[in-house]
């Protein structure tokens, strides 16, 4: 005893900053989400790909470019500590999955949609939905070069929304053009910022060297007015481009998805051209982008593939739970199980263990008590495990039962009604009395003891 007395605290050990635990609370409502994403990948014929957690650094310098916030401040990149090879652990998807499609060569055959989820990581200040490990749910159709596959990928983010519940999404959408025509516009840019030099900030005057154009980007409210009136990228397109961006308009204008067009949508990442588009809510503070994306027809050749056209969208799922909250669309939490199975140890837990993997094995979601001592408990403290599970009925099995080769079934939810079941019967009186409680019905007709 003085011993333990003398013991020094052990501290605990944190997770890290901004990586979050997925805890039990909510995981019913992360795999509802992940349910209605692999709905909607079927319906419009994606395929899944995984790629690994971490990939060489190179993929993300030259899929992501150079001067990229990502790159140049964000990315956990490490020494593989056996051969010094440069590692990152990926900040976002679409880089790493046009390597994959380069590597197992997927586009011989012709065009492909992928899908992908996973938890990506980049080193930002956290704040509300904003984190330094989270997870993007993305899609990517590959090897297509027409805008009805623009407008086909929005109006795939339009149906998640509807599914979902989510209220308050708005698209802005832009398009960034050619690398020709980007560059007179970015030669405009750089003479107007020039001329207006001190008026820009200092992050914006590294910015005018580097990437002028991610000055558009700036946050800066003193900045607004230079700006607002600063050559507009839309104006230098060329024929082609407009076709392409009036063509994505007129499909969406179709299928009545509104869409709101923002001649200063430049993204973050530098493998755009043509449409560029964003999901954004007002509902979730400074971090209101919950999805974004657009045409990256250059990447795949700057990775050292066959050149061939692409696009796609991520969305950021804990934004995107987060506003499912705040549009009150989240399902209502799921019990445990749908029996809870009561005994007093000894021969009632031999009994009651056996009757449990009955239940299990005809499709039944089934817990047994386990008593925290290894001893046994009362029956009045089981039946508050039992009620907290939310399980409808319990199996109770006590020793005046196992005597008489009997069990008894309590509803739970309904009536509060029990009943006295011969051992033998207790799956045939379970499935009866769930079949019989309406919210269990539906649930249960998919499995084959019912049909
Ligand atoms: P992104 O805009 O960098 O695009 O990220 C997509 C989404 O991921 C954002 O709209 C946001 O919801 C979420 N997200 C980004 N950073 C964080 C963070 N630190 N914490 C929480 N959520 C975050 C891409 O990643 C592109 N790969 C999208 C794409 C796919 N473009 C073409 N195909």
């Amino acid at each position: 005893m003085a011993d333990q007395n003398n013991k020094a605290k052990v501290q605990k050990i944190n997770g890290v900053r901004g990586m979050n635990d997925l805890l039990p609370a909510d995981a019913a409502q992360w795999a509802h989400l992940e349910h209605v994403l692999r709905d909607l990948t079927r319906a419009y014929g994606y395929e899944f790909l995984r790629t690994p957690i971490v990939e060489a650094t190179t993929v993300f310098q030259r899929g992501i470019g150079e001067v990229t916030d990502i790159v140049e401040k964000e990315m956990y990149s490490f020494e593989d500590r056996l051969n010094g090879e440069q590692l990152t652990l990926r900040p976002e998807g679409t880089a790493a999955l046009v390597r994959s499609v380069i590597e197992n060569n997927l586009l011989y055959e012709g065009p492909k949609r992928l899908w992908y989820t996973g938890p990506m990581f980049r080193h930002e200040r956290p704040q509300r939905g904003r984190y330094r490990q989270f997870h993007q749910f993305g899609i990517e159709a590959l090897g297509f070069a027409g805008p009805d596959i623009d407008a086909e990928i929005i109006l795939m983010g339009q149906r998640l929304w509807d599914e979902l519940g989510l209220k308050g999404v708005r698209l802005e959408m832009n398009s960034l053009g050619q690398a020709n025509e980007r560059a007179e516009h970015r030669a405009a840019l750089v003479a107007y910022f020039e001329k207006n030099q001190s008026q820009l900030d200092e992050d914006s005057q590294c910015r005018l060297l580097s990437n002028p154009l991610r000055i558009l980007d700036s946050k800066n409210p003193e900045m607004q007015a230079l700006i607002e009136g600063a050559p507009k990228l839309l104006d230098f397109l060329g024929e082609e481009s407009l076709k392409h961006f009036e063509a994505v308009q007129a499909l969406l204008k179709a299928n009545n998805i509104p869409c709101k067009i923002n001649p200063r949508l430049v993204r973050g990442l530098d493998y755009y051209n043509l449409t560029v588009f964003e999901w954004i809510t007002d509902e979730l503070g400074a971090q209101g982008t919950i999805a974004g994306g657009g045409r990256y027809d250059p990447l795949i050749e700057r990775m050292g593939g066959k050149a061939a056209p692409a696009c796609g969208w991520a969305m950021g799922m804990e934004r995107v739970l987060e506003l499912m909250k705040v549009s009150e669309s989240l399902p209502e939490p799921q019990a445990q199980c749908d029996i809870f199975v009561l005994h007093q140890g000894g021969e009632t837990l031999t009994a009651a263990m056996i009757i449990a993997e009955r239940l299990r094995s005809a499709g039944i979601d089934t817990i047994l008590f386990c008593p925290p001592d290894g001893q046994s408990a009362s029956f009045k403290s089981q039946m508050k495990k039992a009620d907290a599970s939310g399980a409808a009925f319990a199996v109770i099995i006590g020793p005046d039962e196992l005597a008489k080769n009997e069990a008894s079934l309590k509803d739970l939810r309904g009536t509060g009604e029990q009943k006295t079941v011969s051992l033998d019967g207790v799956l045939e009186a379970a499935i009866d009395a769930l079949v019989r409680s309406e919210e269990h019905t539906s649930e249960l007709q998919s499995h084959s003891f019912i049909s």
